[in-house]
């Protein structure tokens, strides 16, 4: 289907948060914290106040009124500690956007500073292991005995891979637009991922009922899991809004952006594998270290995949945590599994170089018929069938195996291959589908991020109605409407269109109107690993003198349940993967040493893929029957995409160079830096 909301979006009618038009609407501005560590000495606002259309200025002079327990992320201004560089300490609201700008530039701070410590290192004193990891998985896992298996195979290879800090980038800066109306009610236009979590954060952040706030998010412009809870800037809008009587509206710049809204935690990841004469895996250990702030644990699940992945008879998996003077990390796609997945394909493609073994053939006899970790049986896998397949779209067999052998002039060429996963959750929805003057109305507060979820849920509407989808109208980004869990995790369509489905259902039988909760339906579902995987391939080119990668070829095969939609699927495979090589190549924020915070912070310096570098994408799917997902069918295809990608591309530059680049991105400067 093409999407509904097409023509609104392309013809610019599509309402943005920061687009409604509210009568008397004023504008707030932060200021932001020139330390990294420290303590609010003093704001002086005397000036900002006496600057033009200055209405308030907020801080920790004059704490607002929040709840005590509030995520200290979201507690604006209730303390004097600064837990990062670039945190919110103060904040303007004016009559427009540019005098709140001029004033928050007035407004004069000081700062009791103290030592940061903003490196994650692999031997930081601070390094612990967190009771669990996101979202509720033991930190370690152990199973068999890693040391012997090392001991006795024939193959093994002991590696270290690192990832930087990288900064979601979605096309919509984050934004909020909050009014109080006279009952005491609070409406918020967010850029949110999903509005009842929303609605639900800011009302206990605020310390009102849930029932006196409104969230709503018509339109969003891209998350990737920056926009997958409240930010700042809501809860800025609806203090500065509660201080002035008016409404209040902020919109972030693309630099505060990369100060407030999270990032990807920078890892160092060390993966030991053992294999025996034959390929077969003896061991496999994973070991990740990762950051959070001092305010809030974030601990990354960077070692789950390695659960999931390949049979083993050892296999130990742990994460250590540190918490130093930066910001909280948050979500980008796939967290966990992206760059977990990164480490483990590298080090499987380094395996099978060692052991003399073919990429894919390698995969394929480690395939697992349960979940390595757990024994859980899988609901459905099918890794083996997308390497087969990928290996058959690619020309895999014509491929010269040893590396650095093929070469055009300057230009140095390589394949690899990687494979992809990404669980297949669901959680409990309620949905509404009302029957109105011969067509159908379906109400859920599902959040359309950019994914197509209006048109998808549209179409399974349209199915479990046994009506043409034109009859269907679906309405959602509104937190009035039935609750919903967030557009996450790869789990909103199965969880909404479970609802829906089911909602349809009671229709049907009632002719009426139907309701669904599936709360207890999920609860039912059968003990099994529920997991997509896929295969990644590609094809890049390494130039001799200057050391730019391109990548010509990408091709991605997915197991990912019945695919609902095939434009729909497709776009959002693509779009992980181009993500992916833009993690490959290009994407890295740095952070200051000196001063805290970070050095890269828009998209002049944070390189993302442009249509240029990524020419030929091409996507398939082996389609599944897999009958204990959900009513449909189906797994997530949010995340999966750019799972693998950049240890394909990593795997083809160690094909087309000879030598391994273990630190991504994958640079010029250190492709051509001189090994000793
Ligand atoms: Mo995604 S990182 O679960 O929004």
């Amino acid at each position: 289907m093409n999407r509904i909301e097409g023509r609104v979006k392309v013809t610019g009618l599509a309402t943005y948060a920061a687009e409604f038009p509210v009568a008397g609407v004023t504008y707030a501005y932060p200021v932001q914290s020139q330390v990294a560590k420290g303590r609010v000495a003093r704001v002086d606002d005397g000036a900002a106040l006496a600057m033009p259309g200055v209405l308030a200025v907020l801080s920790c002079e004059d704490p607002p009124e929040l709840a005590e327990d509030a995520d200290p992320e979201l507690a604006l201004f209730q303390s004097r500690d600064v837990a990062y560089r670039g945190q919110f300490v103060a904040a303007v609201v004016a009559d427009t956007y540019e005098d709140a700008r001029a004033a928050a530039a007035a407004v004069r701070v000081a700062y009791e500073p103290a030592d940061h410590d903003v490196v994650l290192r692999a031997d930081h004193p601070g390094l612990y292991q967190p009771e669990v990891v996101n979202p509720n998985f033991p930190s370690d896992t152990e199973k068999g005995d890693v040391e012997a298996g090392l001991a006795e195979a024939a193959t093994t290879v002991d590696v270290t891979y690192s990832t930087p800090v990288e900064h979601n980038n979605p096309m919509e800066p984050h934004a909020a637009l909050a009014l109080w109306d006279e009952e005491g009610r609070l409406l918020v236009y967010d850029t949110a991922q999903g509005t009842s979590g929303s609605r639900d954060t800011i009302a206990k952040t605020l310390g009102v009922p849930a029932d006196r706030v409104r969230v709503v998010s018509r339109h969003v412009g891209g998350g990737f899991g920056s926009k997958g809870s409240p930010r700042p800037q809501a809860v800025l809008a609806a203090l500065a809004a509660r201080a002035v009587g008016r409404p209040v509206k902020i919109a972030l710049t693309r630099q505060q952006m990369f100060d407030v809204t999270g990032y990807r935690t920078p890892t160092i990841q060390r993966l030991r594998l053992g294999a025996d004469a034959s390929g077969r895996l003896t061991a496999l250990e994973h070991v990740a270290y990762e950051q959070s702030s001092t305010l809030v644990e974030f601990a990354e699940q960077t070692a789950t995949p390695s659960r999931v992945m390949y049979a083993t008879p050892a296999l130990r998996t742990a994460h250590r945590l540190v918490r130093l003077d930066v910001a909280t990390p948050s979500w980008m796609r796939a967290p966990g599994e992206c760059p977990g997945m990164y480490a483990l394909e590298s080090a499987m493609d380094e395996l099978a170089y060692a052991a003399g073994i073919d990429p894919v053939e390698l995969r394929v006899l480690n395939d697992a018929d349960a979940e390595p970790d757990g024994g859980l049986p899988f609901s459905s896998r099918n890794l083996v069938a997308c390497l087969r397949e990928g290996a058959r779209r690619f020309g895999w067999e014509r491929r010269e195996p040893a590396p650095r052998r093929t070469r055009e002039g300057d230009w140095m060429i390589g394949t690899g291959v990687a494979a992809s996963t990404y669980p297949a959750r669901r959680r409990p929805c309620q949905a509404v589908a009302i029957a109105r003057e011969g067509d159908f109305l379906i109400r859920v507060a599902a959040a359309d991020i950019g994914t197509g979820a209006r048109t998808v849920l549209t179409r399974i509407a349209a199915g479990a109605l046994s009506v043409a989808p034109e009859r269907v109208h679906v309405e959602l980004g509104d937190s009035d409407l039935p609750d919903a869990p967030v557009a996450g995790g790869s789990m909103g369509t199965a969880s909404w269109g479970s609802a829906v489905v089911r909602a349809c259902e009671d229709l049907n039988r009632d002719g009426k109107e139907g309701r669904a909760d599936t709360t207890e339906e999920i609860k039912g579902d059968a003990r099994l690993a529920r997991h997509a995987f896929g295969a990644q391939f590609a094809e890049v080119h390494v130039n001799s003198v200057t050391g730019e990668v391109r990548v010509p070829r990408l091709l991605g095969v997915f197991a990912a349940g019945h695919i609902l939609d095939a434009k729909l699927a497709r776009s959002q495979f693509i779009g992980g993967m181009t993500m992916g090589l833009g993690m490959a190549l290009m994407e890295e924020t740095y952070t200051d040493e000196e001063f805290g915070g970070f050095l890269r912070r828009d998209l002049a310096q944070y390189h993302v893929p442009a249509c240029a570098d990524v020419p030929d994408i091409e996507v398939a799917w082996v389609d599944e029957q897999d009958d204990d997902l959900n009513p449909m069918g189906n797994k997530g295809i949010g995340e999966i995409g750019i799972v693998g990608t950049a240890a394909a591309i990593g795997n083809a530059v160690h094909h087309a160079i000879g030598h391994r680049i273990r630190d991504l991105p994958i640079t010029p400067g250190k492709i051509l830096a001189p090994r000793f």
